[in-house]
């Protein structure tokens, strides 16, 4: 039996993703790109990999520089992984960011990671890079997810994130109150 592709595709797509901006940088020029195919890989020592497209110009960066690093986009950064997956688009002109340990990170991100190149596996029509963690960075901010080719976020993250709001709302009156 022939497996359908548009079948496949579908049911892909209702797989939730995580949804990140890979860079790198050559000659001080930063490179980057929206990536899902992320995923953790190993715990000892730190690992993770991410899918990148043969035809991809952030992949031969990589293959060059053999370092990267991984923005898990914010909630609302829906805008920022649409600008990082559109062709000829000025993508850090239009982006807060910095250098950190010599790779671009986004101002707004939710968690960052640095890595080095370990192995690139082909894996049909993409690579599978392998990534030795050698910084990473996390903030209480819920992850921007993607399923169903549709932007959104977990739904238990973002009420417990306004639980957490109101929480300080409600200890910022009772202060004010007391002074
Ligand atoms: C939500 C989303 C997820 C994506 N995930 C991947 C991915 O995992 N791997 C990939 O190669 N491209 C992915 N893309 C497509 C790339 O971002 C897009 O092809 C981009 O133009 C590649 O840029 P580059 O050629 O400069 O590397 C994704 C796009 C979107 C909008």
């Amino acid at each position: 039996m022939t497996l359908d592709i548009q079948r496949f595709r579908d049911l892909m797509a209702g797989v939730c993703a995580p949804v990140t901006v890979v860079t790198t940088s050559e000659a001080e020029i930063p490179y980057g790109a929206t990536v899902s195919a992320f995923a953790s890989l190993s715990l000892s020592p730190p690992m993770i990999s991410v899918a990148l497209g043969q035809g991809s110009q952030l992949l031969a960066r990589i293959l060059r520089t053999e370092r990267f690093g991984i923005n898990v986009l914010e909630k609302s950064q829906e805008e920022t992984a649409r600008l990082f997956a559109a062709r000829g688009a000025d993508r850090f002109g239009q982006s807060t960011w910095a250098f950190d340990h010599g790779m671009p990170r986004l101002a707004a991100a939710a968690s960052w990671l640095v890595c080095s190149l370990a192995q690139a596996v082909e894996g049909g029509d993409h690579m599978l890079l392998l990534g030795v963690v050698t910084d990473a960075e996390k903030t209480a901010a819920p992850p921007l997810v993607y399923s169903e080719r549709l932007f959104g976020t977990h739904s238990v993250l973002l009420e417990r994130e306004t639980e957490r709001k109101k929480k300080a709302k409600r200890l910022t009156l009772l202060g004010g109150d007391m002074q």
